[in-house]
């Protein structure tokens, strides 16, 4: 039998209830997913504005698991220390919201932590090899940024299959995630793709049994 891949699982907050943060994090921690996705929304670089360092600070204190922080705004780089010293175990930021994605880059190798770039739909995967040895992970988003509860883009599944090649090519143990109306419908697919981790809200919060969902992407 051919071994299915496995993958991480990411469970986004930003659709949750925030008057029950504390319980929708223990919900996340007893389903058996791997870490918490931070999705922070500035009002500029998306239309919506979500959290900031100090939510996301609470957040990993009372998670317990490491925490991923998804900056969707512009100029991250202003916001890199303020994540950092949140205690995120990953930061990424968007290559369409900075002109020099390079320095960006620069400045957060040392900080102890993962790193790497989100891409939207639009941009293509070649954007991105030129820092294929700079980063940890590239997030390919699935939906526009800004919103939870999206519909999946398929043409993703095809750019997840390019950024494992050029990967590959490039020898560069890449973390592929994907983001953005990931569900039980695609997740199998994703994971062929050579996807390594996936990014779940909308569809995990709605599951009547999380562990089973998060199981099911992880392909376990
Ligand atoms: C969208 C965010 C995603 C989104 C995932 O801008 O980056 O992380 O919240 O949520 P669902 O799974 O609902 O698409
Ligand atoms: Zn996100």
């Amino acid at each position: 039998m051919i071994e299915q891949p496995r993958v991480n699982v990411s469970i986004s907050v930003l659709g949750t209830d925030f008057t029950e943060l504390g319980y929708a994090l223990e919900r996340i921690r007893l389903s058996g997913a791997d870490s918490v996705h931070l999705d922070i929304m500035d009002g500029r670089f998306v239309p919506n504005i979500s959290f900031g360092s100090s939510i996301a600070s609470d957040i990993v204190r009372a998670s317990g698991l490491p925490c991923c922080a998804h900056l969707m705004v512009q100029h991250p780089e202003d916001a890199f220390d303020a994540f950092v010293g949140a205690g995120v175990a990953e930061l990424l930021f968007h290559v369409e919201a900075t002109r020099f994605p390079f320095r960006a880059l620069q400045l957060l190798k040392g900080a102890g932590i993962r790193r790497g770039v989100a891409v939207n739909p639009a941009t293509q995967v070649e954007s991105v090899v030129p820092f294929l040895d700079n980063v940890d992970t590239v997030l390919l988003m699935s939906v526009e940024p800004g919103f939870g509860g999206q519909s999946f883009f398929p043409g993703t599944l095809a750019k997840v299959r390019a950024l494992r090649s050029a990967a590959d090519r490039a020898g560069t143990p890449l973390r592929i995630a994907v983001d953005g109306g990931v569900d039980a419908s695609n997740s199998a697919a994703l994971r062929d793709a050579g996807a390594d981790e996936l990014v779940a809200g909308t569809a995990f919060f709605r599951a009547a049994d999380p562990a089973a969902f998060v199981r099911l992407l992880k392909g376990a």
